[in-house]
């Protein structure tokens, strides 16, 4: 028997299997795709912490910083324990190998990034999440970890609300497993790639634990907060890391004016450049000053990317830019322990709601939580597991009724393009519920949501063939999505207010009636919503 079975091999997976095993637990690590295409990688510009107390930062400054970029829904207890910990979780992940940029004393470099005073992120070059990915990877092969790749999760089994394992696709083949376990930790990512079109994330970033989670009991929370990030390359949505503002760059509009403090927080910045757009302008970053040997140094990746996907040199030219969906603060609500509401199902990462981040994020701070929170998961799940003594059943209720339903997916009808509805679900998010919300829109279009919320169960699909089928992986996908349209829909209509990344023009000011966190649950099959306490 599985004692720990970890869903998601980016950071936040990998950290979890690493401490698991280490508590001594037999750990499996399902994934989608291959651990090292996880949107970890995707992470330029660094990980925060502070590493030395008498240079200009500290923690408390460093909790505060956090705190007041949550806009009141952080919780306090969990930032302090992250801010806390920072100085641990680096030297960590530096004792395992990562190759962090060094200064010329050797003591790891940091920069600045928004909505901080301090010099508080540590970078490796613009790869940071790559080489933090990879190195734990090299790690997990060399404790034996055991990696069931391509499987894509269906469904968590659950009993009495206590999680026994999950039902998940065999990609290669299109087998539906049960596969059985004492605890499960969910660290599938966020739900950002439901900006289609609009995100700087691979669009494997679907939401799937967490729609798994709600469908299975579990509740989730602020799922209308979702982070626009500044600076994407012009209708390609390429990620240019805030490093680059953070290494001096500037923000410039079509009269090469500047127009915003770069390093004010995300949501700010981004809302000051979508406005430029709207009035018709174009938003530039401008780097020339900095010069080829710094941009090289500090933004090797970038750069490159700069030249492949734009021709443009940034040492030389402007490089247009635009705000796009970036990340998900919302996701599994979970205390500080990881415990979802779900009896043994833990979240960490992304797909949970960790009580970090609160209405915006600090740049820096979700490669940070993924190793912190990885590591509290892997722990004590692997803890919990040892109590855990479970007679394995086999073919269950749940397994039976996924089986059926991928059955019916190669019977039913193709009279609906799914792909056409996600290239319309992206543009009407990017439109309705991006960086300006209003109450009418959004009511729009969260009736067109539950329209094609209703035809889920009848989609079909062309292809018939039972070997890497993407047709039918692409639409389980698909599926989670809309049902995670409806819970940011139904949250952004709630908040009746603006605060971090949720700006509604009907509604322009924070109001303390909103101090709490949304909270979403099944129950009787529809979707429940409720203005919780911070706890
Ligand atoms: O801009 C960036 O490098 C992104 C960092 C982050 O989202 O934490």
């Amino acid at each position: 028997m599985i004692d720990v079975l970890i869903i998601g091999s980016g950071g936040a997976g990998l950290t979890a299997a690493l401490n698991a095993k280490k508590e001594g637990a037999n750990v499996v690590v399902i994934s989608k795709t291959y651990p090292t295409h996880s949107q970890t990688c995707q992470a330029q510009g660094g990980i925060n912490a502070v590493l030395n107390e008498t240079k200009g930062d500290s923690v408390e400054t460093y909790i505060n910083d956090t705190y007041k970029a949550s806009h009141k829904l952080g919780n306090k207890k969990n930032i302090e324990y992250f801010c806390t910990n920072s100085k641990d979780t680096i030297s960590w992940l530096d004792s395992i190998g990562v190759p962090f940029s060094r200064n010329s004393e050797s003591n790891i470099s940091q920069r600045k990034f928004g909505g901080t005073k301090a010099k508080r992120t540590c970078y490796s070059s613009d790869y940071t999440g790559l080489k933090i990915l990879h190195t734990l990877y090299d790690q997990c092969l060399k404790e034996n970890i055991e990696f069931y790749n391509e499987h894509q999760l269906i469904n968590l089994i659950t009993e009495n609300n206590t999680v026994r394992g999950i039902t998940a696709l065999d990609i290669q083949n299109t087998q539906v497993k049960e596969i059985k376990a004492k605890t499960v930790i969910l660290a599938t990512g966020g739900y950002a790639g439901i900006y289609n079109g609009f995100t700087t994330n691979s669009y494997s970033s679907t939401g799937d634990g967490i729609a798994c989670a709600l469908k299975a009991g579990a509740k989730i929370s602020n799922m209308e907060f979702i982070q626009f990030h500044p600076t994407a390359l012009e209708n390609k949505n390429i990620l240019i890391s805030e490093s680059a503002r953070g290494e001096g760059g500037y923000l410039v509009d079509s009269e090469g004016n500047r127009f915003i403090d770069e390093l004010k927080p995300r949501d700010e910045v981004a809302r000051a450049i979508y406005k430029k757009y709207e009035e018709g302008k174009k938003v530039y970053l401008d780097l020339r000053h900095l010069g080829l040997n710094k941009i090289n140094e500090a933004m090797p990746q970038e750069r490159r990317l700069v030249q492949e996907f734009m021709q443009l040199k940034m040492e030389e030219d402007l490089i247009p830019i635009n705000p796009s969906a970036h990340y998900s603060m919302g996701g599994i609500i979970t205390n500080i322990e990881t415990k979802s509401s779900i009896e043994n199902l833990y979240a960490c990462g992304e797909c949970s709601q960790s009580g970090i981040h609160g209405a915006n994020r600090l740049g820096g701070n979700s490669l940070l939580e993924i190793i912190t929170f990885g590591k509290v998961a892997g722990i004590n799940a692997a803890k919990k597991a040892k109590d855990e003594n479970i007679i394995e059943k086999k073919e269950g209720k749940q397994f039976l009724s996924d089986k059926k339903n991928i059955e019916n997916i190669f019977t039913n009808d193709v009279k609906i393009d799914f792909y056409k509805r996600k290239k319309e679900l992206g543009k009407l998010f990017f439109k309705n519920v991006g960086l300006f919300r209003e109450e009418k829109p959004m009511k729009d279009l969260l009736g067109q949501v539950l329209e094609w919320k209703d035809e889920l169960s009848q989609i079909g699909i062309n292809d018939k063939s039972k070997i890497f089928n993407k047709n039918l992986t692409d639409l389980i996908e698909y599926k989670n999505m809309i049902e995670l349209a409806h819970t940011i829909l139904l949250s952004a209509i709630t908040r009746k207010e603006s605060r971090g990344a949720h700006y509604r023009t009907d509604f322009t000011d924070e109001s303390v009636e909103y101090d709490r966190n949304t909270i979403l649950f099944m129950d009787n099959n529809s979707l429940n919503i409720n203005l919780e306490e911070i706890l």
